[in-house]
């Protein structure tokens, strides 16, 4: 049995946690490729409501192996307190396995990411501030300790002082603040490494041996594709690819062994942070959706930018994953609008463009060109069968289908898992 990514279509914070959360049942394997704790995917199911920012969200499901691949860069204490509060509602965690392989997010990745965006001013990024840039740069620069390094502590002692020795040096003599003590960090992250020693293992062989097995696996994106460092806004990106392809490179298994990409999209589009965003709305509309969808930040609880949906951004994003389906969530946010628009091309310097520009001096230019749909202005929480949808539901849907050039497996219309409606079984 192949392997199945799910993949965050827009800017993040599609709704993908809920996504994973329903297909999970049925997968016996759900792995984390990329991100860290800056990911925040809300699951609300009969344990309660979850805000997990690294535990993939096929825990819930007692008979799912749930991974962290070798994609990911772990906050040791982040995840260690979200296994805690899983296991205080009375869910086991041994099912849980983190790739030793893993790059660790250290305390001088946080205290530098804050550092890096104030010193850009006016140009900040607007991170999460959790570090996960300064963790992958460490780790593109060879400079990581992995989770694997934390069972050896004679190895990680020698590498943590090399290391720490030219963090200090940036810290107190760039930046002008206190260094960091060595021996604190050995100490702290030597604990953290003996909580998690019984999770931590070469986590691509058991992936591998799911899929030799027949087993369905689940590959959990995070952010979105528009969040992506070769393809998204850069530099208003993150620094790990949420994209599809990701799904085998931060897992470790083949790129072959992938059979379906489901893209996950609102029904509208939210970002965080800095960058263009063309569909963005500042007027009612924008709040309209903010309140009634509750668009604040899981991780940061910013206000998010809201805005149509934008079809331009969507077919990018559909190509460049290989997308097989589309779920299209928070359907039922937009149940009150007397009327809809979907960008359907961007003017840039008085001429139609029809493409996703790469560069974001452009990009912020690019006025959206919006096609006009009635909207169906009756509560479609309680739907459950896409022909009970109202037609301009029904229309609408439609409309995105063939603009993404991908069809729509799954609509959601609710926060709980059963408020969904599933017109092709994905897994
Ligand atoms: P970082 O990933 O914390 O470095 O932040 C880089 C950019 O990605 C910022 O604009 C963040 O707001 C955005 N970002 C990171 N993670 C998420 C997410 O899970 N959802 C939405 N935006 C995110």
């Amino acid at each position: 049995m192949p392997a199945i990514a799910v993949i965050g279509a827009q800017w993040g914070d599609e709704g993908k946690g809920k996504v994973v959360d329903m297909l999970a049942e049925k997968a016996k394997v759900v792995v984390r490729f990329s991100g860290g704790d800056n990911a925040g995917h809300t699951v609300i199911n009969p344990y309660g409501k979850f805000g997990l920012r690294l535990v993939p969200s096929g825990i819930f499901s007692s008979r799912t192996v749930c991974i962290i691949g070798n994609g990911v860069v772990i906050n040791p204490e982040v995840l260690i307190g979200e296994i805690d509060l899983i296991n205080q509602h009375g869910v086991d965690t041994s099912r849980l396995f983190i790739s030793d392989r893993a790059n660790l997010i250290m305390p001088y990745h946080t205290l530098l990411d804050g550092l890096e965006e104030e010193a850009r001013g006016g140009k900040a990024i607007g991170t999460t501030r959790k570090g996960i840039g300064p963790a992958f740069a460490d780790k593109v620069a060879r400079l990581g300790i992995r989770a694997g390094d934390l069972l050896d502590r004679e190895a990680f002692l020698e590498r943590l002082r090399q290391i720490m020795d030219y963090k200090n040096t940036i810290l107190t003599r760039v930046y002008g603040v206190e260094p960091l003590s060595p021996d604190e960090v050995y100490r702290q992250y030597c604990q953290y490494g003996e909580r998690l020693a019984p999770h931590i293992r070469d986590t691509s062989v058991m992936v591998e041996e799911a899929l030799e097995r027949g087993e369905k696996v689940l590959l959990e994106g995070a952010q979105g594709t528009l969040l992506d460092p070769d393809f998204g806004t850069y530099p208003f990106t993150t620094s790990s690819s949420p994209l599809a392809g990701e799904g085998s490179l931060g897992v470790g298994i083949g790129p072959t062994r992938i059979s379906d990409v489901l893209g996950v999209f609102k029904a509208y589009c939210t970002r965080v942070g800095a960058g263009p965003m063309p569909t963005e709305l500042q007027d009612e509309t924008s709040d309209l959706i903010r309140e009634r969808g509750h668009e604040y930040g899981t991780v940061s609880g910013r206000p998010r930018r809201c805005g149509w949906f934008d079809a331009v951004a969507g077919r990018f994003s559909s190509r460049i994953n290989g997308f097989t389906g589309a779920a299209i969530t928070r359907l039922d946010i937009l149940d009150t609008l007397p009327r809809l628009k979907i960008c359907t091309g961007y003017k840039l310097e008085g001429k139609m463009i029809d493409y996703f520009p790469s560069s974001v001096v452009a990009l912020a230019k690019c006025q959206p060109v919006y096609e006009e749909l009635s909207g169906w202005q009756v509560p479609t929480n309680d739907i459950r069968k896409f022909e009970e949808l109202p037609l301009q539901a029904r229309q609408y849907i439609a409309r995105l289908e063939e603009l993404i050039a991908c069809p729509v497996a799954i609509v959601c219309v609710g926060p709980e898992r059963e408020q969904s409606i599933i017109r092709r079984d994905i897994l």
